[in-house]
């Protein structure tokens, strides 16, 4: 009985569902969940040479187990969103590339190779903004380069945008792109662009963002989001310096719109946050929390999607809805947070706000020597700015009002 057992035992293991090889049973993970950076010409070391995965995979298992890799997302427990199958590995997935590894990574046969499923586009745009002139990068602080190009979009009347998407043109250097409103600000309409802050300068307001793995953002029918008669845009970039070489490259992003002349109803893009903390220089878990009561005025809210943001700093981000009472409505929440990684949710479904409710946020910060993002040594006090060594704690939200 004891022999049968074992003898089973053995047969399924020799199945090849159970002893999984890179083509056909880990490929298709690596091309949804990291050929996105890890391409050629990506921002990371490339995988798109199965042998390199294949040397690389006790070290992908340890980044893996340490959640490092893929870089954190918002948590689609909390609230389900456009795009979160391609950036959170499953449990399958992860024991799938777990046993691989464990199994000696072997590659298999390469007729059994995925297909690599295309992104979603919303192409053909009904406008497309790039950045006038080629750019090359300037790391004046060694590691980031904030440029900012004023894009005025000559509309003689309202009309309203509906969806967007990033047109990354050179990823090896381009960590985030962010469209503002920028209409009556000034920007400079240098061609070449001009070196701005890190997350918009004052008068700004945050329309979309993008970082690697970002879906086109699209309005949900009937919706969306008024740009003025002859709105100014202005399109930011953020290159970030990773190699040797990234000081000669060349970009010209932009970004694709998808604009109507009249809709429903409008949406706005709420900035809540908090510019009311100082992080305690050395302390390794601060947080800094506020909560927005919801006044009757403001009618219904139905939320659409949220934007969190904060810098370096960061390592964990929290916004709901709290009901009076006391359940709550989860909108976005990161236990780990990834200033590289910053990337918008629009929800499956939307979330009500309302009449009694309050929408609570919550940000943490860890300013001690240990944090690996920390700049200054030994570490300061920091509070709210626009520097990336400053930090911030926001959740640029899009709603409309009922
Ligand atoms: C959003 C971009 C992004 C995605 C998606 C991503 N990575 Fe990475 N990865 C990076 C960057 C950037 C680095 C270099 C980081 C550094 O050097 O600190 C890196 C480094 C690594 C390393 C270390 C490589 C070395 O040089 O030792 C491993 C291993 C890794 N990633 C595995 C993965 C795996 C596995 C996935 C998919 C499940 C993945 N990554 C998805 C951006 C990404």
């Amino acid at each position: 009985m004891i022999w049968f057992v074992l003898a089973c035992t053995g047969t399924e293991e020799s199945k090849p569902d159970s002893s999984p090889v890179y083509y056909g049973d880990v490929d298709a993970i690596v091309q949804e969940h990291c050929a996105r950076c890890h391409t050629t010409g990506g921002q990371a070391m490339s995988f798109d040479n199965p042998e390199d995965v294949k040397n690389l995979a006790p070290t992908i298992l340890a980044y893996l187990e340490a959640g490092t890799m893929p870089p954190p997302a918002p948590d689609p427990e909390c609230r389900d969103y456009h795009g979160s199958d391609r950036l959170i590995l499953d449990d399958t997935e992860r024991s799938r590339v777990k046993a691989w590894v464990n199994a000696g990574a072997e590659l298999g046969d390469p007729e059994k190779a995925s297909v690599p499923v295309p992104l979603p586009t919303l192409y053909p745009w009904d406008l497309e903004l790039r950045a006038p002139t080629p750019y090359t990068p300037t790391f004046a602080d060694g590691e980031n380069d904030y440029r900012c190009f004023r894009m005025p979009l000559n509309n003689p009347e309202t009309m309203y945008l509906t969806g967007f998407e990033a047109l990354v043109d050179n990823p090896a250097i381009v960590h985030h792109v962010v469209i503002y409103d920028a209409t009556g600000a000034r920007a400079s309409d240098d061609p070449t662009g001009f070196s701005c802050n890190g997350f918009g300068e004052n008068g700004w307001q945050f329309v979309a963002g993008w970082a690697p793995g970002g879906e086109p953002g699209s309005l949900p029918e009937g919706l969306g989001i008024p740009l003025e008669p002859n709105t100014e845009l202005v399109l930011q970039m953020h290159y970030y310096n990773s190699f040797d070489g990234a000081d000669r490259e060349v970009d010209q992003s932009g970004y694709g719109l998808m604009v109507a002349e009249a809709v429903e109803q409008e949406v706005m893009v709420f900035s809540l946050g908090t510019y009311d903390f100082v992080v305690p220089a050395g302390n390794p878990n601060f947080e800094s929390a506020i909560i927005f009561p919801w006044k009757r005025r403001y009618g219904i809210g139905h939320i659409l999607g949220v934007f969190p943001h904060m810098h370096l700093l960061g390592t964990a981000f929290d916004l709901n809805v709290t009901h009076p009472d006391t359940t709550q409505t989860c909108l976005s929440r990161m236990k780990k947070w990834d200033f590289h990684n910053q990337v918008t949710s629009f929800f499956d479904e939307e979330a009500l706000v309302q009449d009694g409710d309050s929408v609570f946020l919550r940000c943490e910060w860890d300013n001690s020597s240990g944090n690996p993002n920390q700049s200054s040594d030994p570490p300061v006090d920091v509070s709210w700015g626009e520097g990336t060594t400053e930090e911030m704690c926001f959740g640029f939200t899009y709603l409309w009002l009922e």
